[in-house]
């Protein structure tokens, strides 16, 4: 049932759970430090629960735990049945360093050893330890992780790994399952052989870069497969020197039509209805706000047809 909040929620149409439209995934907190930075990630995660927000994503991968740890800390004392949460399996994390590691792409993490393994025992230990770092005995969504940065992680998530997974959902331990794709070809190599519940679309699907997105977007609605479309802000690269040029075409747009940029970013997924939720991080309570007020905003629909004309919604 839905609660009244300042973000509304939409349901999976094949399960009974309702996706607040906006949600918080908790990779960027690896940029937080210490004590400190358990008490900021806690702020995070406490006032999107006051405002609303009622899905969130973590990864083992995230800062070696440290990011489920401080999820976990953080809904501790929420009733799992009044939120989604979600994590991943394909990077497991190796506590003894006797393993080949893969890269931390992670500022502060803790001491384990980031190791791809898409075997059966490793997809199932990684998600029995993301458990205990999260004070859960079951969970919402796995996703298939690492797909980009393992060697040949695709062919070993598509031949072992996927299987594993779906063995989990069978034994009721997760309620679906997923994909975190960084690209619609990497999507699609899975919808290909694979009936997912969810697709985590983290890359190739915003509104300044979604020219491949199409087959992907009409593939799920077809099979009522949910998207999350993640990294509305391309990890933050949006806001960077770099696109300064793509950011100011599109702010000239939007002040024609009163709304902010950042609006149109964040409820770029939202236009179509096979999106659950759209995926963003934080390390700021107060960007938590400023995130959600750019949620609220009101565009007018000739807005996205005028981005339409312009060639820049190509679907
Ligand atoms: N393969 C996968 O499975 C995969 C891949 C990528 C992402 N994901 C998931 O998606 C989540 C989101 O990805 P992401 O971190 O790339 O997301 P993002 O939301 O595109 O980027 C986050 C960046 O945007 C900044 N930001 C956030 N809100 C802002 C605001 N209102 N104004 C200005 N700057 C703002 C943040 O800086 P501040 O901290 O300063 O606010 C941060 O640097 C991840 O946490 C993860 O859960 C999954």
């Amino acid at each position: 049932m839905q609660d009244m909040t300042a973000i509304s929620r939409r349901k999976h149409p094949r399960h009974d759970a309702w996706f607040s439209e906006l949600s918080l995934g908790a990779s960027s907190w690896s940029k937080l430090d210490g004590a400190e930075g358990d008490r900021t990630a806690l702020a995070v995660t406490e006032r999107a629960w006051q405002i609303g927000i009622r899905y969130f994503d973590t990864a083992p991968y995230y800062g070696s735990g440290l990011c489920e740890r401080r999820l976990g800390s953080g809904l501790a004392w929420k009733d799992t049945g009044d939120y989604l949460l979600s994590t991943k399996v394909g990077i497991d994390l190796d506590p003894f360093g006797q393993r080949k590691p893969v890269a931390h792409h992670y500022p502060h993490y803790a001491p384990f050893t980031p190791v791809c393994d898409y075997s059966r025992d490793g997809i199932r230990r990684s998600f029995e330890t993301s458990l205990h770092r999260l004070g859960i005995v079951s969970c919402d969504i796995a996703y298939m992780h690492g797909l980009s940065i393992c060697d040949g992680g695709i062919d070993a998530a598509l031949g072992t790994g996927m299987p594993a997974l779906l063995e989990l959902r069978d034994a009721g331990h997760v309620r679906m399952v997923g994909v975190g794709a960084n690209s619609p070809a990497i999507a699609m190599a899975f919808l290909e052989r694979y009936d997912i519940d969810v697709l985590l679309f983290a890359g190739g699907f915003t509104l300044t870069d979604h020219a491949g997105a199409g087959p992907v977007v009409e593939e799920c609605a077809k099979r009522n497969i949910g998207i999350i479309a993640a990294s509305p802000f391309a990890n933050g690269a949006y806001f960077a020197a770099e696109n300064t040029a793509d950011r100011q075409r599109l702010q000239v747009r939007c002040a024609e039509y009163g709304i902010s940029d950042t609006a149109a970013v964040i409820q770029f997924g939202l236009n179509f209805p096979s999106v659950l939720s759209v995926l963003w991080s934080t390390t700021k309570p107060e960007n938590v706000d400023r995130t959600v007020a750019a949620l609220n905003e009101t565009i007018p629909a000739a807005f996205w047809e005028r981005l339409r004309e312009d060639g820049a919604l190509l679907f």
